[in-house]
C-alpha cells in the first residue's frame, strides 16, 4: 500500500465534491484531497503530482471533458469515473476514458473506500491487467505482418489517444525501422539487457516516440549477431515491463516456429493470425491453427485476419471460414500502390491517404480492436 496518494476530485457539483471529501478525509493512506470545479485547472495540478488518484465526474456533457480525459490517461492509470447515469454506454465511455473503476452516483462510502484501497495498493511498477499484448503472426513470410503491425498500432494510437507500443521482435530481419524511416538510438536487445539489470528507468528511453503521436516504437537489434542472445525468459520480463507502461502493445515477429516464437505467442493476449487468399496460404493457416489448438489457446485469443483481400477473388471469405472452421475477424483490402508509397516515404498509410480503402480499413480495424477490448472489460465489470 502506498501511503502518499493524493486524491483529485473533478466534479461540477459542489455537494458531490464535499461528500467525497468527507468520505476520504480519514483514510490514512490518503495524503491529501483536492477539489476542482474547473477540470482543466485540476488536470494542470494532476500533471505535477507524483502519485495521483483521480475521481472525475462525467454526469454533465462538458466541452472540455474529452480533452481532459485524453490528457489524464497519459499521466495516471488510477482513474475513477462517476456519473448519475450508469447505462452500459456510460460505462463503456468511462472505460474508454481510462477508468479503472466506475461508480454510479450518489457514490456510496463503502464502494469508494474499497476502490481507493484497491488503487492505492497498486504500486507504480505493477503491470496493468487491462493492458493487452496483440501479436501479428503468420507462419508464412511476406504475408503482411509488418504492414499490419505498423498501421494497426498507429491507428490505435490515433483512435484511442492511449500510449501504444510497437515492438519489433522479428529479431534477425525486422523491418519496422525501415518501413517508418527511423534511426533508433536503442533497440529491443539493449532494453532487455537493461531490464535484467533492473535499470527500469532506462526502459522507456529505449523507445522512439513517433512524431507527435502516442505511438512508441522499439526496434529490432541492428546487428544480426545480437539477436541470438534473447531468451524466452527475457521475453516474459519484457512483456511484464511493457504492460506496466502501455495499454496496447503491438508485436511484429518472424514467421518461424522456434522456442522463442512459441514463447511470444504463448505470452500474447491476442494473436492476429494473418493469411492471404490462396490455397497454399490457407492450408498453411490450417496447420498453424491446429498447433494453436494443441497449445490450448482460448478461442478468443486467436483472430483471423485476411490480408490483400479483393472483392472479385475466386476464393470468398465464407470459403476461408468453412475451411478453417473459424470466423474471419477482419479483412484488409489489397492496395499495393498506397502501401508502396507509404513504405517508400517511410510513413504510415494514414499519412499518405487516410481515405483510401486501405486507410479507412486500418482505422475501422483499430476501432474494432479497441471496442472489443473495452467490451471484454465491461463484461468482466458487469459479472
Ligand atoms: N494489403 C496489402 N495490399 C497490397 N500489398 C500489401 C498489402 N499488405 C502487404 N503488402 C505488401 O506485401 C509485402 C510484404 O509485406 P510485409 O513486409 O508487411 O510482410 P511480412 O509478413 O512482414 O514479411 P516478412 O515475413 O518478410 O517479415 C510488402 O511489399 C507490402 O507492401
Ligand atoms: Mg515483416
Amino acid at each position: 500500500m502506498q501511503n502518499n496518494s493524493t486524491v483529485f476530485v473533478l466534479d461540477k457539483n459542489e455537494q458531490s465534491r464535499e461528500i467525497i471529501k468527507s468520505f476520504v478525509s480519514d483514510l490514512e493512506f490518503i495524503n491529501e484531497i483536492k477539489l476542482y470545479e474547473d477540470y482543466k485547472k485540476g488536470y494542470e495540478d494532476i500533471k505535477q503530482a507524483s502519485s495521483p488518484i483521480v475521481i472525475m465526474d462525467i454526469s454533465e456533457e462538458l466541452p472540455e471533458l474529452q480533452e481532459v480525459a485524453e490528457n489524464l490517461k497519459l499521466c495516471t492509470s488510477k482513474i475513477i469515473i462517476t456519473s448519475v447515469n450508469y447505462s452500459t454506454n456510460t460505462i463503456i465511455r468511462a472505460l474508454r476514458m481510462g477508468a479503472k473503476e466506475f461508480l454510479p452516483k450518489p457514490v456510496l462510502k463503502d464502494d469508494l473506500i474499497r476502490v481507493l484501497t484497491m488503487l492505492a495498493s497498486i504500486a507504480p511498477e505493477e503491470e496493468n491487467s487491462q493492458s493487452k499484448i496483440i501479436t501479428v503472426y503468420s507462419n508464412k513470410g511476406g504475408i503482411g505482418k509488418t504492414t499490419i503491425a505498423i498501421n494497426l498500432a498507429s491507428e490505435l494510437a490515433r483512435v484511442t489517444k492511449d500510449k501504444v507500443a510497437l515492438v519489433d521482435l522479428n529479431l534477425q530481419l525486422g523491418d519496422i525501422s525501415t518501413f517508418l524511416n527511423l534511426n533508433p538510438p536503442f533497440d529491443v536487445n539493449y532494453v532487455i539487457q537493461r531490464l535484467i539489470d533492473k535499470e527500469e528507468q532506462i526502459f522507456i528511453k529505449g523507445f522512439e516516440k513517433y512524431k507527435d503521436t502516442s505511438l512508441y516504437i522499439l526496434s529490432d537489434p541492428s546487428y544480426i549477431e545480437q539477436s541470438g542472445s534473447i531468451t524466452p525468459q527475457q521475453i516474459t520480463e519484457l512483456f511484464k515491463a511493457l504492460k506496466k507502461v502501455f495499454p496496447y502493445i503491438v508485436i511484429d515477429m518472424s514467421s518461424s516456429i522456434d522456442p522463442l516464437s512459441l514463447k511470444i505467442l504463448d505470452a500474447s493476449d491476442w494473436i492476429l493470425f494473418t493469411t492471404i487468399v490462396n490455397i497454399p496460404a490457407i492450408r498453411n493457416a490450417q496447420r498453424c491453427l491446429n498447433l494453436f489448438h494443441s497449445r490450448k489457446y482460448p478461442p478468443q485469443k486467436v483472430k483471423i485476419i485476411v490480408n490483400r483481400y479483393m472483392e472479385n477473388d475466386e476464393i470468398k471469405i465464407e470459403d476461408i471460414e468453412n475451411t478453417l472452421g473459424e470466423t474471419v475477424y477482419w479483412k484488409i483490402p489489397n492496395n499495393y500502390f498506397t502501401i508502396m508509397e507509404a513504405i517508400n516515404k517511410g510513413v504510415s498509410i494514414a499519412e499518405i491517404n487516410p481515405e483510401s480503402n486501405i486507410g479507412s480499413s486500418f482505422r475501422d480495424f483499430a476501432s474494432k480492436v479497441s471496442d472489443d477490448i473495452i467490451e471484454q472489460a465491461v463484461l468482466q465489470y458487469r459479472i
